[in-house]
């Protein structure tokens, strides 16, 4: 039986300010659905509507249930698992693994993030790692295109039956090391993941003792540590494979990644405006009419309560930003 697990717990920062705490990224529209609503689509060709669970935080209960009903699909209360406070994933996939467990001691499980953009035809990529499981956690690859440094970053060694044995997993490496990974041809890891129930359990159980203990006594949330499945386990673990994906991905970290996948007009800008002389504007307003004279690679975003302009190169500083006005308030 196969299972699928959202994570849409993440804040989304570096999007603000339309990414905001009550209404993050994976909530936002882009091209038509939400990314939620596409991670929820791509689970849908995965697996039976009722073995899909969402893990998120409690104040998105209901973004939840209305963009899944917008979708014409229902999802019942038990498959929302609503978390008191964020402990990042892998306190959030474990919690879905424990839940899923009580329902198949051997089920099969993929974990979608939601806030990426994935091409059509990784759904049959998807697929075709799900032989590997019977002994791997497998990660799925993507081709890095610059030494970012907020990815992890993967080695492959020798090959399976599809993919590889994972060499070295390294999460989020200084700009240094990440360069040479990338000259290495380390693979990116998409944040996307297939495992079995036992095997999962068993890494677990090896790797982060404390969590499958608290897990097993009955969790006092609060206690559990804030630990991602990175760092807690993927960097560990040596039972992990590596499928690489051919398709378009894109982790709509920034506005300038976002500029990136969206549709331009003949003066390279984006969004509803009007544009003498300037190119290559992202623009996004919600009531008001904009126009731009003149203004190149600048970043206009407008919602009731907020006014961000950046230069397009700097779309990553906007998570700085955030952490400050956070301290401020
Ligand atoms: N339920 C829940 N609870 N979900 C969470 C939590 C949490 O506490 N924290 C994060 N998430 C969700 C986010 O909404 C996102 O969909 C996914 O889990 C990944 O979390 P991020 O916080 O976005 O992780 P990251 O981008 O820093 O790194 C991960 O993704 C990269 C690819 O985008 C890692 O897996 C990297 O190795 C990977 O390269
Ligand atoms: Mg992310």
């Amino acid at each position: 039986q196969i299972y699928s697990v959202i994570l849409a717990g993440g804040i989304g920062t570096r999007l603000w300010p339309l990414s905001r705490t009550y209404y993050p990224k994976q909530f936002l529209q882009v091209n038509g659905h939400s990314l939620f609503q596409k991670t929820y689509l791509r689970s849908i060709e995965m697996c039976r509507p009722d073995c899909i669970f969402i893990v998120t935080n409690s104040l998105h209960h209901f973004l939840v249930k209305n963009q899944i009903s917008e979708l014409g699909y229902q999802i019942s209360d038990e498959q929302i698992l609503l978390e008191p406070s964020g402990k990042n994933t892998l306190p959030a996939i474990t919690w879905a693994v424990t839940e899923i467990q009580k329902k198949s001691n051997d089920a099969r499980v993929f974990v979608f993030p939601s806030d990426h953009l994935l091409g059509e035809d990784a759904i049959r990529e998807l697929k075709q790692a799900l032989p590997l499981t019977d002994s791997q956690i497998v990660t799925f690859g993507i081709v890095p295109s610059i030494p970012h440094t907020g990815y992890g970053y993967i080695s492959p060694g020798e090959n399976l039956q599809t993919g590889f044995k994972v060499r070295e997993f390294k999460e989020k490496p200084d700009a240094r090391t990440a360069k040479e990974y990338v000259d290495k041809g380390y693979f990116w890891n998409s944040g996307i993941f297939l495992f079995s129930v036992p095997v999962f359990k068993s890494e677990l159980t090896k790797y982060q003792p404390d969590i499958a203990s608290a897990f097993e006594k009955g969790v006092v949330w609060d206690e559990l540590p804030s630990i991602s499945i990175d760092y807690g386990i993927l960097e560990h673990s040596d039972a992990i494979a590596v499928v690489p994906l051919s398709t378009s991905w894109s982790d709509l970290g920034n506005f300038n990644a976002w500029y990136e996948i969206s549709e331009k007009d003949e003066q390279e800008n984006t969004g509803d405006c009007v544009a003498i002389d300037s190119q290559g504007n992202f623009v996004t307003t919600q009531d008001r009419f904009a126009a731009l004279i003149g203004i190149q690679n600048t970043i206009v975003v407008e919602t009731p309560d907020a006014l961000l302009i950046c230069r397009r190169d700097m779309a990553e500083k906007v998570g700085d930003l955030v952490k400050g006005l956070k301290k401020k308030n």
